[in-house]
């Protein structure tokens, strides 16, 4: 399904949609994950693995958020949720069958299809792991079209670890080489320590004919790029997620300008080589 008509939930990209809620429940002692369906049973919600919404919480705020769902699934929508301000902290407390305002979907998506018929190395840094969930689960409905593909992931210890469930059945299987470390554990972690870059090691790829998805802290994707470059990897074959504020999402406001460049139109997803001067700019 990865070539699907992207339909958008909102007849005006302006113009909020209400969903409700339906489920919610928390991944790690600050971030939680929650599923939506549509109020009045809109039509099936398409988007592409990178996508985000504008979700708006009445009388509180609109945030741009991540994906973090099964495209395949479409009649529920999934976001995961870091709570680190009014917006997200509201959104955490909304019960089942409470109302958001839904616009999008939004930006650039994962090159899923041209990753094709080559490795795919995807390495995500603490809520990074969210946008990139859905390329895990495009990469596996398509298994055989890929080459090798390995998931690295990071966080700062193991209570911040998202997804567990779904990273320990990954790991246990042979389609994907799932390989996370955190930076700090105590005496009960058994598995790696070190930052995400530690992993790049013990990944199983070809940099000649890899893809390179990276999601994760500023800091964090520097350091990735430049392993990735060190082992012989292209900058063009690299891909990377830009966060910036963002106000409209649709390239009107400004909000997430830089010179030509909208994050929230032209990305959030960039070609590494294209947007190497920006990842230098800290937001202003
Ligand atoms: C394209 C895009 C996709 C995103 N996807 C996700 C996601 O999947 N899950 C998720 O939890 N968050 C995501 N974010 C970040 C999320 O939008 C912010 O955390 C949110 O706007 C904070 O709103 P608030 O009202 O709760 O907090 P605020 O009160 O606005 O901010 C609280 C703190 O968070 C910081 N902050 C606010 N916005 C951002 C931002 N964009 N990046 C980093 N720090 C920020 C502020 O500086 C402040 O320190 C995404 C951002 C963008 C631009
Ligand atoms: S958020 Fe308004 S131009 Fe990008």
């Amino acid at each position: 399904m990865l070539e699907a008509p992207r339909v958008p939930a909102s007849p005006h990209p302006m113009v909020p949609q209400p969903w409700c809620v339906r489920r919610s429940w928390w991944e790690t002692e600050d971030t939680f994950s929650f599923s939506m369906e549509p109020h009045h049973g809109s039509p099936t919600f398409q988007f592409s693995p990178g996508q985000f919404n504008m979700l708006y919480v009445f009388g509180v705020g609109e945030i741009p958020i991540s994906i973090s769902g099964d495209q395949a699934k479409g009649e529920t929508l999934v976001h995961t949720v870091r709570a680190v301000g009014a917006t997200t902290r509201a959104i955490g407390s909304l019960q089942p069958g409470a109302q958001l305002g839904v616009r999008g979907p939004f930006g650039s998506s994962w090159p899923v299809r041209q990753a094709m018929g080559k490795d795919l190395v995807i390495v995500a840094g603490g809520i990074g792991l969210a946008p990139l969930r859905p390329v895990v689960y495009e990469v596996l409905a398509s298994r055989p079209k890929f080459g090798r593909v390995c998931l690295l992931y990071g966080t700062r210890t193991p209570d911040d670890i998202l997804y567990t469930k779904e990273l320990q059945k990954w790991s246990k299987g042979a389609d994907l080489q799932t390989l996370v470390t955190v930076d700090r554990a105590g005496q009960d972690w058994t598995g790696n320590v070190g930052v995400v870059t530690t992993l790049i090691a013990k990944a199983e790829f070809d940099p000649d004919h890899a893809s390179a998805m990276v999601c994760g802290p500023e800091v964090m994707m520097r350091f990735t790029i430049r392993e990735l470059e060190k082992l012989g990897m292209r900058s063009d074959n690299i891909h990377i997620s830009m966060e910036r504020n963002m106000k409209c999402a649709v390239g009107f406001c400004g909000h997430c300008q830089f010179g030509p460049t909208f994050i929230c139109k032209d990305g959030p997803i960039f070609r590494y080589d294209r947007i190497r001067h920006l990842l230098a700019i800290r937001e202003m």
